[in-house]
């Protein structure tokens, strides 16, 4: 049996703080707070840990200080390879996160040992996918998406999900045409266009007719893919579900790409907690797109594309069902029985 494919993580690593307090502290307001839980975050973990419960095989570079080297013992009891998490000497990167009764809560980040520039790791042999986000030097995701351009082993899939979203100057310069992959949220893909177009979106695109017209995200994420014509992008819509435009689907030059829109999954009990659904899907559809990899599958087809996406629609909302991040990120097997 030949070894399975991996992906690379180069991303944040954070300890996510919980305060319970009966409301947030207003300014000059000093609280008690009657519960203080500890947990692994960061968009990097969150995405690595899908992954890893999807069932694919995950590095991830990044960094953490003396104080958060319990994170990488609780991303490897996931099976996530933390190898290449390098031990620091700044403060491991922080969320202080109060939670209120009623469920309000406010969040203060610190970026801590993610913000460190590390030495960068050769990928390996059967590294077929990057995964990024945007809680890192920006110069450290560029090392990354430049050298998966150039691997020796042929390119390397690379899946980008802007969040925090980049300034102005940042996505004005990013190399978009080496990104397979853009994940972004409608509202992302808003301000993405925005800032590349330098114009209002949807303002001059007649989208009646189509299918697709009661999705106010089609029209900007139409439009988004004007401006990056190479890139898959993967527009997710919260309880709306998933619309995508996969122009490497496109066989005829001048047609327009059809685009797959899945509605969101039915959740067994409603929302109880949105927090790490778009992680789940992230890491869930490169995991899908490694397993189409290992299988052979050189071309993608509309049918590979939309299987990948329902399994990521059906695990994002059983991820919403139940409270907490990465935790609640369901298994593959618990995934596909859902799906029957
Ligand atoms: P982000 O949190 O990154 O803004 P979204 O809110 O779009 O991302 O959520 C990501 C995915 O999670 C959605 O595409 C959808 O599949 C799922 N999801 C989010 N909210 C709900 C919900 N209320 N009901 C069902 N699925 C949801
Ligand atoms: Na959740």
């Amino acid at each position: 049996m030949t070894e399975p494919v991996r992906c690379l993580i180069r991303g944040s690593i954070n300890v996510d703080e919980y305060f319970q307090v009966k409301s947030i502290a207003r300014p000059g307001e000093t609280i008690s707070s009657h519960g203080l839980e500890k947990k692994t975050g960061g968009k990097g973990a969150n995405q690595a840990v899908a992954i890893a419960k999807a069932g694919g095989t995950v590095d991830i570079v990044g960094a953490v200080g003396e104080d958060g080297i319990w994170t990488k013992e609780y991303l490897k009891q996931w099976g996530v390879n933390v190898s290449d998490v390098e031990i620091v000497e700044q403060p491991t990167g922080r969320a202080l996160i109060q939670v209120a009764q009623d469920g309000e809560n406010s969040i203060v980040l610190f970026k801590g040992a993610n913000y460190a520039i590390l030495p960068k790791k050769p990928f390996h042999p059967r590294t077929t996918h990057l995964l990024l986000q945007n809680e890192i030097p920006l110069s450290e995701t560029l090392a990354y998406i430049n050298a998966a351009a150039e691997a020796p082993n042929g390119p390397i899939s690379t899946t980008f999900n802007p969040s925090p979203m980049p300034s102005d100057e940042e996505l004005k310069v990013f190399p978009w045409d080496k990104l397979d992959w853009l994940i972004v949220n409608e509202g992302e893909a808003s301000d993405m266009y925005k800032v590349l177009a330098g114009d209002e979106p949807a303002t001059n695109i007649d989208v009646s007719g189509s299918p697709y017209a009661h999705l106010s995200a089609y029209p900007v994420a139409l439009k988004l893919s004007s401006q990056i014509p190479k890139t898959n992008i993967v527009c997710t819509l919260g309880a709306a579900g998933v619309l995508a435009l996969i122009p490497s689907l496109k066989e005829e030059k001048d047609k327009a790409i059809e685009p797959i829109f899945l509605p969101a999954a039915k959740l067994e009990n409603g929302a109880v907690d949105t927090t790490g659904a778009g992680d789940c899907f992230a890491g869930f559809l490169v995991a899908g797109l490694m397993k189409l990899r290992e299988q052979g599958v050189e071309k993608l087809t509309r049918e590979h594309v939309t299987s990948v996406l329902k399994r990521c629609v059906q695990a994002a909302g059983m991820c919403v069902e139940k409270p907490g991040a990465n935790e609640s990120i369901p298994l593959g097997k618990d995934v596909d029985a859902r799906l029957g």
